[in-house]
């Protein structure tokens, strides 16, 4: 780890690796309705995950720079400063895309509530336990992460427009997948919290996620239509998706030495850096035009 030196008194997310890029998605009008596959399965799952976003990183923010006053190493507070950058600018964008699907017709305000509700129940937890749970929530991002970005190219079923959205976001997630779990180990990591932590993510999270996704099916009419039914739970799936891979890697949680740099994901993270903000990246241009915010539309 880098020492803090008089050359560096205050190092930035990006002097760390965890820069919080301004990215600035203004999605065009002509984007349908089922951006997964022409599914509205697949694609309720999608917006379920969309909507999910905002309100859990706004948790994971809260849980995390909630034990800054333990921080002192330099590094690790830009690692800190770096995550929350990244995880603000998700939100945002986040809720521009859930913008968009509101606009085509989805009926959101179930999974809305669904994951408040959730969240209002972590919220409870004492503070270690929130953040050990941010933690495991983290390895479930970064597990996803890893897993569209090694796979991308049979993750293709996407709208183009949207996928770009999502291998930015999963970049990041593999960037900073190791700030909350490095910050836990400050506030005391505890086995037998974590193992909870992971029991009460899932028991808090799992029926907002099955109710949430069930109000969609039913409203978007999924339901009565079992063929699509059956080739969303293949798009979702199927063996060569991400989805069941990261479902057989999070009980790597449940080893007493799991660290998240335990898995080496350098590599990829800079294969994607390249094409998605290298020279020629598809998202360059992106960063080089003023944000769009809402006191400027
Ligand atoms: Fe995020
Ligand atoms: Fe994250």
């Amino acid at each position: 780890m880098t020492q803090p030196t008089r050359q560096h008194p205050r190092l930035r997310g990006a002097d760390v690796g965890i820069p919080a890029r301004q990215l600035d998605f203004r999605h065009s009008a002509d984007i349908p309705r089922y951006v997964a596959g022409d599914n509205r399965t697949a694609t309720c799952f999608l917006a379920v995950l969309s909507v999910f976003f905002p309100p859990g990183e706004d948790y994971f923010v809260r849980s995390v720079n909630h034990f800054s006053h333990l921080v002192s190493d330099p590094r690790l507070r830009a690692e800190v400063a770096g995550f929350t950058g990244q995880e603000v600018i998700h939100s945002r964008e986040h809720d521009r895309l859930n913008e968009v699907f509101t606009e085509r017709g989805f009926s959101l305000g179930v999974t809305e509530q669904s994951i408040r509700l959730g969240l209002a129940v972590l919220d409870r937890l004492p503070a270690r336990q929130r953040l050990a749970v941010t933690a495991f929530a983290e390895h479930f991002t970064a597990t996803f992460a890893e897993e569209t970005l090694k796979y991308e190219g049979t993750n293709g079923d996407i709208h183009p427009e949207l996928r770009e959205l999502w291998l930015w976001h999963a970049l990041e997630e593999l960037e900073h997948k190791s700030v909350s779990f490095d910050v836990l180990e400050l506030a005391g990591n505890d086995y037998r919290e974590r193992v909870l932590a992971a029991l009460c993510t899932i028991a808090a999270l799992g029926p907002a996620l099955v109710v949430s996704l069930a109000s969609l099916l039913v409203t978007e009419g999924a339901l009565a239509r079992p063929a699509d039914l059956v080739r969303g739970a293949w798009l979702l799936l199927g063996p060569d998706k991400s989805l069941p891979r990261v479902l057989r890697r999070m009980p790597l949680w449940l080893r007493r030495d799991f660290h998240p740099d335990r898995r080496d994901t350098r590599a990829l993270e800079q294969e994607w850096r390249d094409r998605l903000f290298g020279a020629r990246g598809s998202l360059s241009d992106q960063l080089r035009r003023p944000v769009h915010t809402a006191s400027s539309a």
